[in-house]
């Protein structure tokens, strides 16, 4: 899809049965749990573009990306560790950092808000978090597990100095991509009947 492409008839979607199927079954990985082989750098390339396909208020884009390899996380891991120890519980602070590097490729997926007299910065923050499940969908696409997480680091105001967020931005989530040795198990799903409010 280019700039050329602008105004063409896009397909109207059509019923899978597969598509359904993997929807319903869908499921997150634990993070420490994802290994190799994670996506190459095309594989990232079209997961970003795919992931990117999301609806946002006013085309502002409110949001980025930052591709993070084993080395970048490692050296963020590092200069995290000596923080884990303003946290309330230090040494689980510093063992959630496990699951920062475990995963051969992560995408960390900026809230960046842009000003607009029209759009609510909520409303530009939804399409992040919107992005961040677009970019799972996409990933499993190209056959990968994914776990989307932000722990203490996302909300230390040094952490995110290194992760080089500016002011007004947030994180949304580390998205980590990778291939899980067994399956996911079935975790508890919210009973539909006390959550949907059906109306004529
Ligand atoms: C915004 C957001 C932040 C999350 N942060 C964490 C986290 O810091 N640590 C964690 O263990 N799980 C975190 N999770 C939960 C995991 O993504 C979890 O795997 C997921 O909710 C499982 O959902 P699923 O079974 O539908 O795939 C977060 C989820 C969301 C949506």
């Amino acid at each position: 899809m280019t700039d050329t492409d602008l105004g063409l008839a896009l397909p109207l979607p059509v019923a899978s049965a597969e598509l359904e199927d993997r929807l319903a079954r869908r499921r997150s990985a634990p993070a420490q749990a994802l290994s190799r082989p994670g996506p190459s750098r095309e594989q990232v390339a079209r997961i970003l573009e795919l992931g990117a396909r999301t609806p946002d208020h006013g085309k502002l884009f409110p949001w980025r990306f930052v591709v993070l390899g084993a080395d970048s996380r490692a050296k963020l891991a590092e200069a995290f560790t000596p923080l884990a120890q303003n946290q309330p519980q230090p040494d689980k602070a510093r063992a959630v950092l496990g699951k920062l590097t475990a995963a051969p490729v992560t995408i960390l997926v900026i809230s960046s808000p842009v000003p607009s007299q029209k759009v609510p910065v909520w409303e530009q923050q939804l399409s992040a978090g919107a992005v961040c499940m677009n970019l799972e969908h996409a990933a499993a696409a190209l056959g990968f597990s994914t776990s989307w997480i932000t722990d203490w680091y996302s909300y230390d105001a040094d952490a995110l100095a290194l992760l080089g967020l500016t002011e007004g931005e947030q994180v949304a989530g580390f998205i980590h991509i990778g291939t899980l040795a067994e399956p996911p198990l079935e975790r508890p799903r919210p009973d539909l009947s006390v959550k949907v409010d059906y109306r004529d």
